[in-house]
């Protein structure tokens, strides 16, 4: 088997302990039906709904995840800070300023050799990122080049329009180019023409039965009345949702498949 070989479990947006206990009873149950080479996992709610400490990352490291990438809310909790930039695994968006703890992009190894680079990118759409995706992802990838087997991009982005450019941008030169950050899965997942696989957004892994994680009577009370909620993590209807993405070829993907998994399921 060429060290191309590979398949990678993304899991998107992991929300508060809900989440975290969903990810982490589904993980056996996952790794047995699809045996991925790697597995990356969204964390930027993993903490009460609002960013990850030390404590849960280190939890989600030992589970097996591969790597950890973040999103608009990666500095919630400044104890993270110093663990951002002392673990390579975990990633804060590439293009946030240089001065912002932690780092973008690693590269992480599995016990075959098969090396995936991995790339955490924020959108500059709605969301707060220093620095420009679209010629930020172009030094990210110069900083991969000849180092990886396979290139995982999770673009956390707000806007439709932003993510599926990307994806074309990025079409035939990483292996695939996962959105996060909406909380809500699309159906648009397919491998495009040059060989990336894509998906707009796969969506989080938690309460379903809430407003993308909060409790729905606190979310439409604020709509309602215009007037601030204090918002609390929902616990109604967890899910797993994530994709798999196969490969065969260097910096190439033959398929993607999103995975929607109720609790339990
Ligand atoms: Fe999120
Ligand atoms: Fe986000």
């Amino acid at each position: 088997m060429s060290e191309a070989h590979a398949s990678i479990l993304f899991v998107g947006d992991v929300v508060g302990s809900l989440g975290r206990h969903t990810l982490l009873d589904l993980l056996p149950v996952l790794r047995e039906r699809h045996a991925p080479t790697f597995v990356v996992v969204n964390g930027e709610n993993a903490a009460g709904g609002l960013g990850i400490t030390p404590k849960i990352a280190d939890e989600l490291f030992a589970a097996g995840v591969d790597a950890i990438t973040l999103g608009n809310h990666a500095y919630h909790r400044k104890e993270v800070f110093a663990y951002l930039d002392a673990h390579e695994a975990i990633l804060r968006p590439y293009n946030y300023l240089r001065s912002q703890p932690g780092h973008g992009v690693c590269v992480v190894r599995s016990s075959g050799g098969v090396r995936l680079g991995v790339v955490n990118l924020s959108g500059n759409l709605f969301l707060r990122a220093g620095r420009p995706a679209f010629t930020d992802i172009d030094v990210a990838l110069g900083e991969l080049e000849g180092r990886v087997d396979h290139i995982l991009v999770d673009f956390h982005a707000e806007a439709t329009s932003e993510k599926v450019a990307l994806g074309w941008y990025l079409d035939g030169r990483v292996t695939a180019v996962v959105g996060t950050h909406t909380h809500v899965p699309t159906a648009d997942a397919r491998v495009l023409p040059e060989g990336t696989a894509y998906i707009s957004d796969v969506g989080m892994t938690g309460p379903r039965g809430g407003v993308i994680g909060v409790r729905k009577e606190q979310s439409i009370r604020g709509f309602v009345t215009h007037m601030s909620e204090r918002y609390e993590t929902s616990d109604e209807d967890p899910w797993l949702m994530g994709v798999l993405v196969r490969c065969s070829q260097p910096l190439r993907a033959d398929a993607i498949e999103q995975l929607l998994l109720p609790a339990g399921g």
